[in-house]
């Protein structure tokens, strides 16, 4: 028994952003705007804002409250709809955390220490001080996916590792246990931003946890704001080039250019040759003039949907509630395949 022919297993999406600061424009076009077709095409899809992934790291509990309704918001405004896709927080549906301990048991040490995300949390710091959490992350993450026996993942490309790790994890299991009980997880790294750099410096990913707020474009930005961050973004003096090829060892340029070919549903080969030979004086106001006006709708629908948390909260619960109903027997079934008596209640 070595691969799960995953045939067996309804297709089922699932995927999950981490409440742990504001949303980007990396998180948007990487993750939510392709959580989005997803759901369009009619799959079974279900999202997550993962808080206990969160909180590997220290949030402020306040904070982390906030980042969770506005991250909850931010789904819907980009065209999540809770009726048809499930929407939740990870802490209200504990398979989660039950199936994430057996994954503790079954990942070994080795395969968390060579995570690169671990590497660069604790790179030029004190590893020693750093959570257990935050070295257990991806076993967690393993749970988050297959406690549904979600069949694909849409991430943006700086989750690859962590979703080998979980086809590993399944692969291990099965073989532990002798059962072909999970599906090997597909990884969906799609599109033309997959990777969206930082406005600072076009070798590091644009993220919510750089120091720079010049680094990267927020959900909640207002279209002033957005505008500068563009005009001010690093590039070179070169004009953009005639193929995709001329922007080869320009990774600022090429960075503006997926974004704008992101954005429009344009790819990016098209971008330049329709923009051949403008400088980036040009190219800039352009790109300004297009995110503000994906972007600003959105972060319009996330403030009014924001006026009432307690009606995200509501969603929130719903989500969890129908997330609840798949994740639990298949969680009594690993239980089962364990070896674990489960004898309370009404069970059996
Ligand atoms: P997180 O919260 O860092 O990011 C959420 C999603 O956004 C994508 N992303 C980007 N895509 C393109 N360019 C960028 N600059 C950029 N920055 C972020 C990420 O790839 C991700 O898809 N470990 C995950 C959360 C998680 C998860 C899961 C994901 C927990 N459990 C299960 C999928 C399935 C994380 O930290 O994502």
């Amino acid at each position: 028994m070595t691969d799960t022919p995953n045939a067996a297993f309804k297709p089922r999406i699932f995927s999950g952003i981490q409440p742990s600061g504001g949303l980007t424009l990396g998180n948007y076009l990487g993750a939510l705007k392709r959580f989005v077709e997803k759901q369009d095409e009619g799959i079974e899809t279900i999202y997550c804002l993962v808080d206990m992934h969160a909180i590997t790291v220290w949030q402020d509990p306040e904070r982390l409250r906030r980042q969770t309704r506005e991250g909850a918001a931010a789904f819907i405004a980009a065209g999540i709809d809770p009726a048809r896709s499930i929407l939740f927080n990870q802490s209200q549906v504990s398979a989660h955390a039950e199936l994430a301990w057996i994954f503790n048991c079954v990942a070994r040490m080795g395969w968390m220490g060579r995570m690169t995300q671990w590497k660069d949390k604790t790179a030029g710091k004190n590893a020693e001080a750093a959570s257990l959490g935050l070295f257990a992350y991806p076993a967690l993450m393993a749970a988050d996916i297959l406690v549904y026996h979600a069949t694909m993942v849409p991430v943006g490309e700086d989750q690859k590792q962590h979703l080998e790790l979980t086809r590993d994890i399944a692969i291990k299991f099965n073989n532990d246990y002798k059962v072909d009980f999970f599906p090997v997880t597909e990884p969906v790294i799609e599109g033309e931003a997959t990777r969206v750099m930082s406005l600072r410096d076009g070798t590091k990913k644009m993220s919510k946890s750089d120091p720079s707020d010049q680094s990267r474009i927020n959900l909640t930005d207002d279209a002033d704001t957005i505008a500068a961050k563009i005009r001010k973004a690093k590039t070179d003096p070169e004009p953009l080039p005639e193929t995709l090829e001329g922007l080869r060892d320009r990774p600022e340029a090429r960075n503006l250019v997926n974004i704008y070919a992101a954005l429009s549903g344009m790819t990016a080969a098209q971008v330049v040759a329709e923009n051949a030979g403008a400088q980036f004086g040009t190219f800039k106001p352009k790109l300004a003039e297009l995110a503000v006006a994906k972007l600003g709708p959105i972060t319009a629908e996330m403030n009014r949907l924001l006026q009432d948390p307690a009606e995200i909260d509501r969603i929130l619960g719903q989500g969890a509630d129908r997330a609840e109903a798949i994740a639990r027997p298949i969680l009594d079934k690993v239980y089962d395949i364990v070896g674990m008596i489960r004898s309370r209640g009404s069970r059996g």
